[in-house]
């Protein structure tokens, strides 16, 4: 009799979703933007970064000012990619804390280029960004750029 009723109720838990009209990957998303941390990313962000990236990430890359929708999670895809993102001067310099920050850097990925995050991307820890936070990027931070993205059109010119 019990597995009856589940094979009555399962159908009937699974329908809300299925007619909800979102894909599963949809509702994590939403979720996710509506989540404290996530709020108060934005408004780090607001207050630390859009000055230079301004507030959609589209920045000013006539003025040196790079772009970071569609773009930024593209450096996770090569080697140093990941630790350049948070070793960038304007990364490292904000006065947040640590953990603020980390869930800065995660929030920005999913805010601005979610499409380019790597299948196995794990989410920054607080340990690693405080870890290279102390090591920041100063004036070498253009040329690890540069190298970054040598790397990367290498790598897609290959596929
Ligand atoms: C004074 C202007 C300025 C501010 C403020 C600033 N950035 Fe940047 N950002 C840059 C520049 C310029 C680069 C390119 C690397 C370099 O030369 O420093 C960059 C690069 C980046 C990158 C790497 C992407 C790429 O294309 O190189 C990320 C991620 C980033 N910034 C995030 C942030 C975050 C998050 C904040 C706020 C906490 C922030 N930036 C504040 C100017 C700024």
């Amino acid at each position: 009799m019990k597995q009856a009723g589940l094979i009555i109720i399962l159908p009937l838990l699974a329908f809300p979703l299925l007619g909800s009209g979102l894909c599963a990957q949809d509702a994590v998303t939403e979720d996710y933007f509506q989540r404290k941390t996530a709020k108060k990313a934005q408004q780090d962000w607001t207050l630390n970064c859009q000055g230079c990236h301004k507030a959609d990430g589209m920045g000013r890359p006539d003025k040196g000012l790079p772009t970071l929708t569609g773009e930024v999670s593209k450096f996770l895809q090569v080697e140093g990619g990941r630790e350049y993102l948070s070793r960038v001067p304007g990364v490292t310099n904000a006065s947040i804390s640590d953990s603020d920050l980390t869930d800065l850097l995660n929030w920005l990925l999913r805010r601005f280029d979610p499409d380019n995050i790597p299948q196995n991307h794990m989410p920054y820890s607080v340990d690693e960004v405080a870890q290279w936070r102390k090591q920041p990027l100063a004036i070498d931070a253009a040329l690890y750029r540069k190298n970054l993205l040598a790397k990367l059109a290498a790598k897609n010119s290959k596929n």
